[in-house]
């Protein structure tokens, strides 16, 4: 199977291009990516002289490159995207353009050409809920222009699905974390900030609400999804882990044995939702689906790749002594 993956240079297209390559023979995988903020090259080094990959530099919103390439492939996995919420809330406008505008490029080729797309989405869709868990089909109500971009983009699909049959399948998951994460995001951002035993910002009290799912079982699940996954349909990928911030940020301190005084409580950002939570039984029932990992074991893995990966590592820390502090969640 031919498979183009847009965003392969970024967190997890790059553990999902891994463990695709790995794990089955058969594949091969053409990457696309503009190699904006969230890439880099470093995490896919060990591909290097691989003859199953191939990597091509492009935007997905790029009409021409992205026909020439969909009509190479047999199925498209899409996780290019803007992904940091705090960006979206500076300047929306390169999220309507990679998020919106570059997921219909795709779309309307794979759908003129007759091929499969899997969208990667996210259950920021669905905003934050007090109590209570998303399904499926549970309204959207997104409360960043990032979170929009993306429910944009879903409802751009179910309608090609709708009106031309387009053989698209959408999955939505909780937040990632694992090996080669961007710095921007919680978890590296504390390990790189505790390591050089700087401050770590916490957005408000802390108390905001996340299930966290190590990368590798949200790539288990996209690999299912792209075989047997019901054209026309989405589902949720959650961990059943839900837990704080400040908790978060605790946990990964004991772990690397600092203190807790290093926790900096700052101004919550506008509009930050308290918590998401998703049902994932659909893709456990239908799709045989099952968590392999749990949360201190992920973390552990997490903080054992970037301490052995100085170079990555300081490039993190060299980024963080030369841009603002914002936290994301
Ligand atoms: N990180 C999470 O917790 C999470 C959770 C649920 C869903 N998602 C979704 O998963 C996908 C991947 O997220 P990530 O955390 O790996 O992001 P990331 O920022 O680490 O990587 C995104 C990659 O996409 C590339 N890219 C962005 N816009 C592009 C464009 N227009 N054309 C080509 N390449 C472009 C970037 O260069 C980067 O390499 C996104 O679609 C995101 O919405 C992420």
């Amino acid at each position: 199977m031919k498979l183009l993956v847009t965003g392969g240079l970024g967190f997890i297209g790059s553990n999902f291009i891994l463990k695709s390559l790995a794990h089955d023979n058969d594949i091969t995988i053409t990457n696309v990516d503009a190699e904006l903020y969230g890439s880099d090259h470093r995490n896919l080094l060990q591909l290097k002289n691989s003859d199953r990959y191939n990597f091509v530099k492009g935007n997905i919103s790029n009409k021409k490159l992205m026909e020439k390439q969909i009509d190479k492939c047999d199925l498209v996995v899409n996780f290019a995207a803007e992904s940091h919420v705090d960006r979206s809330i500076n300047d929306a406008n390169p999220f309507l353009v990679s998020n919106i505008r570059g997921t219909f490029t795709i779309l309307d080729i794979i759908t003129k050409q007759n091929k499969r797309m899997i969208q990667i989405s996210t259950d920021e869709v669905f905003g934050s809920l007090l109590t209570g868990t998303a399904q499926e089909n549970s309204k959207f109500n997104p409360s960043s222009p990032y979170a929009a971009t993306k429910a944009a983009a879903e409802l751009l699909i179910n309608s090609y699905c709708i009106t031309y049959g387009s053989d698209v399948v959408i999955t939505r998951c909780t937040n990632n974390y694992g090996p080669r994460q961007f710095l921007e995001k919680l978890i590296p951002k504390t390990i790189v900030l505790a390591h050089n035993n700087k401050k770590i910002p916490v957005y408000g009290n802390g108390k905001n609400i996340r299930d966290w799912i190590f990368v590798d079982d949200h790539c288990d699940a996209i690999d299912l999804v792209l075989k047997n996954g019901k054209s026309g349909e989405s589902y949720n990928i959650s961990a059943d882990n839900e837990i704080d911030n400040l908790t978060v940020i605790k946990k990964i301190l004991d772990m690397m044995n600092k203190s807790e005084d290093l926790i900096d409580f700052v101004e919550d950002r506008p509009g930050h939702d308290l918590r998401y939570s998703m049902d994932s039984n659909k893709i456990i029932k239908n799709l045989n689906w099952n968590l392999k990992s749990n949360f201190e074991e992920g973390l552990q893995k997490t903080i054992q790749w970037y301490e052995n990966n100085p170079e990555i590592l300081n490039t993190m820390s060299n980024a963080l002594e030369s841009t603002p502090w914002k936290n994301s969640n």
